[in-house]
Parts: C-alpha cells; structure tokens; sequence
C-alpha cells in the first residue's frame, strides 16, 4: 500500500460513544452508537475534513494560490474548504448553486464571513463555471486548483479509506462488535472510501448508505459510480482491490421531496437525536439518514443488531431552516 501525503486538518481519531438513551426511545434492543466526525474541528466540522487533508496536500504540492469548488448553498463541503484555504492562506471561490439570498446563513454566511468569494449560479452551471473561473485565473497569472463537488474524487475518497483502520481500532478498545454502518450518501467519496477500507482492514459489518439524492438504476445510477470511484482510489493507493456496484448497499427510500427539502423525517429525526442525547445533525445529510435509521428500527428491521451512525456533520445548516423545523 502507497501512504500519501495529507496536511492536518482535522482533529483524529473522531470521538465514538453510545447512543443509550436513543436506544432506549426506540424500544431499540440492539445497540446504538455514533462516530462523531461533526467534531473533526474543521469550520464547524464535518466529512469533508478529511478528504480535504489529501486534496489540500496535493493544492500545495502544485504551488496553488487559490483553491475552487462548488456546492449548493449550504454546502458542508464548501465551507470546510473555505476554512482549510484560509488556514494554508490561499485564496477561496466557491460556485453555489442558487440565488443569492438577502439573508444569508447557515454555512453560507460562514462562508461569507470567512471571506470566500461566492460565485451563484444555476445548477447545470456549476462546473462548467468552476473551470471558466479556473481558465481566467490561469490567464491572469495565477494558480488556481479546482476541487470537485463534495471533495469526492479519488484523492478525497482515501481519507474515508484512511478512516476505516481509525474506527476499527476504537471499536476493538471499546470491545465494539459492529454489525452495520450508516452513513449518509451523496457525491458518493465518503461511501467508496469506507467501502474500500473495510476491505482493506477486513471490516465484516455491513456498510449502508443513505442514498439522499442519487437513484439506484437508470440515468445517473449510484452504485457503478461509487463501484468506479473506489476502484480509482484503490489505484492510488496501490491496493489490490477491486470493487463491483453490487458491493455497495444502499436505502433508497428517503429521498423525500427532493434535496435540501426537510420533510418530516429529517424534522422528526433532528429532534428526537436533539431532545434524546444533546446531539444535533442537520437538515440535508444527517437528518435524512438519521430519519431512515430511525425508521428502519420502528419497522423492526436490523434488529437486535449493534449500529453506528456515522455523524458527517451538517448541523449549521440548520440556522438556514428555523421555520421548517421548528414553526410546525
Ligand atoms: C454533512 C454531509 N454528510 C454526508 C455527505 C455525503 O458525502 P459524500 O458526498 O461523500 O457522499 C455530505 C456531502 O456533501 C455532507 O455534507
């Protein structure tokens, strides 16, 4: 296996605890714990932090001076690159899909705050816009480097391939016997790197993901995407792994009324983990798959099983939904 260069950028090992009185709340007769990876110290925290070790070492390792990404406006992953560019004193632009709101908040206003330069535009614009930027820059002298959507290439996906070893460890300390993983998925990076890290440390849990905008088949189908992604990062690894889409189990029943729409599963699941154990998960990601855990254990499936809900963050979006969450 080839170790590559990352910065630090996140506070590791994450905390890992019990969920008892969540358990408890559900009548649940397995066990219930959380990988606190909201608390990597990165803006405010966050998947993304991980990832963003690797992209930001390779951005210096080309002489960057200005580090470009997209996201939508509450993008977790923009604001902890925002974060991670001022920490290493390069310049941030950050493309969001949307308009730009009179009131900014949320992430978006830490984002402001922080002093990222925020480019809004339609979503089919995104990336397209993220390289004109990137060309401009080149033109005028300077050294940009684009980072994809949600951090999730093959480079940014070996910090969650990085992170398997860290949450074995700490479940073989904690005499943890995992049957199954949760974890929230989107641009797919966080799932093809855990994925291929289970096998690289012979993890015999399940990992599921929660799907919370990609479909299974079709146009745009999720699981010969992550398959790929993994695949990539395994190379860049120098692993001898090799990955199938049927390799990747994911619930595709949470998709609700669309992304960054709360409905009652994402309202219902804030507060329960709120008012149950003081932990806040947020309106996009966390909320949504809390919402199908929560779900799942009430219709009496995984029984008996011991789960970790992998916490990727997400909880300052919450300041941008105060009337859907809390004016019902
Ligand atoms: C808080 C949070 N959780 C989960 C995800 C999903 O991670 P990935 O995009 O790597 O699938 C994201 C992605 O933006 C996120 O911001």
């Amino acid at each position: 296996m080839k170790y590559l260069p990352k910065i630090t950028l996140a506070q590791l090992p994450t905390p890992l605890h019990g969920m008892p009185n969540l358990a408890e709340k559900l009548g649940f007769g397995g066990k219930l714990y959380i990988k606190r990876d909201d608390l990597t110290g990165l803006a405010a925290g966050g998947n993304k932090s991980r990832k963003l070790e690797y992209l930001m070492a390779e951005a210096i390792k080309r002489d960057a001076d200005t580090v470009i990404t997209a996201g939508g406006l509450q993008s977790n992953h923009c604001i902890q690159t925002v974060a991670a560019a001022k920490k290493l004193n390069l310049d941030c632009h950050i493309v969001l899909s949307g308009d730009e709101p009179k009131h900014p908040n949320g992430n978006l206003f830490l984002d402001i705050l922080a002093g990222a330069t925020v480019h809004y535009v339609k979503r089919p614009d995104r990336d397209p816009r993220m390289h004109e930027l990137a060309e401009e820059m080149r033109k005028a002298g300077k050294h940009p480097y684009v980072i994809p959507v949600g951090g999730s290439n093959a480079l940014g996906s070996v910090g969650y391939t990085m992170a398997m070893p860290e949450v074995v460890r700490q479940m073989e300390l904690m005499n943890i016997k995992c049957d199954r993983i949760i974890v929230a998925s989107s641009s797919g990076g966080t799932m093809a790197g855990m994925v291929l890290g289970a096998k690289l440390v012979g993890f015999k849990g399940k990992i599921t993901g929660i799907s919370i905008d990609r479909v299974k088949t079709g146009k745009g189908a999720f699981p010969p995407e992550l398959a790929e992604l993994a695949n990539k990062t395994a190379e860049l690894l120098e692993l001898d792994i090799k990955l199938n889409p049927d390799d990747f189990e994911l619930e595709y029943d949470y998709l609700g009324d669309g992304y960054a729409i709360v409905g009652d599963n994402e309202r219902e699941a804030i507060k329960t983990l709120a008012q149950s154990e003081g932990i806040f998960i947020g309106p996009v990601y966390t909320g949504r798959a809390m919402g199908a855990l929560i779900d799942k254990i009430q219709k009496g499936e995984w029984k008996n099983e011991t789960i970790l809900f992998w916490h990727t963050g997400d909880a300052a979006a919450l300041f941008d939904y105060v009337e859907e969450l809390i004016s019902r």
